[in-house]
């Protein structure tokens, strides 16, 4: 018997992307260290889940080259990237050997990588990991944290954006 109860009707996968179309986000890149070698990724699944305990969770594919590495730490960095970091956010979108090369960062206290110009950095003590059959969910407490006085860099439909386009209401 199967323990995954049978959805009643199946929602069109074109409208579920329509729909995640319509969510903005920022864009962080989730580091760790391999041993000496840093790792990272391009990450938009980000979430606060409380304020105190400050816990947050991040989502990342199984498939990803990082994944590896992060399943074997007990900490990881989140850097939320500045508007400014377009390009960065590029790099850690891809699977190049070394998207670190090019970059100004630094080993947070718990050893993550954390990006020099990132709006903000925490570094996560992982508490779960929650597999979720083509990602885990990594849920943590913040247990560093800095920030800057920069524009975070936005993300919505494929598209980029700096707040200085977008209107306050
Ligand atoms: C804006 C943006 C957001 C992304 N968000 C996620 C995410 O939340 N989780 C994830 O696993 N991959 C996400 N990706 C895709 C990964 O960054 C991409 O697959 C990357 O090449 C993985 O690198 P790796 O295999 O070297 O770890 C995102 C990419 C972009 C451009």
């Amino acid at each position: 018997m199967s323990a995954r109860p049978t959805p009643a009707t199946e929602v069109d996968p074109a409208v579920v992307r329509e729909v995640h179309r319509r969510f903005v986000t920022g864009v962080t890149v989730v580091t760790t260290m391999d041993g000496g070698t840093p790792r990272g990724l391009a990450v938009n699944a980000f979430c606060s889940v409380s304020l105190e305990p400050p816990l947050v969770l991040v989502c990342v594919q199984t498939s990803s080259s990082t994944y590896p590495a992060l399943l074997r730490s007990e900490h990881l960095g989140i850097n939320i990237l500045a508007a400014d970091q377009v390009d960065v956010a590029g790099v850690f979108a891809t699977k190049a050997a070394d998207k670190f090369a090019e970059l100004s960062w630094s080993p947070g206290p718990h050893g993550s990588p954390l990006l020099d110009g990132a709006a903000a950095r925490v570094e996560v003590e992982i508490g779960e990991r929650l597999r979720a059959r083509t990602h885990t969910v990594f849920l943590g407490r913040i247990v560093e944290a800095d920030h800057r006085d920069v524009d975070p860099l936005v993300y919505r439909a494929g598209q980029f954006f700096s707040p200085s386009d977008m209107t306050a209401l």
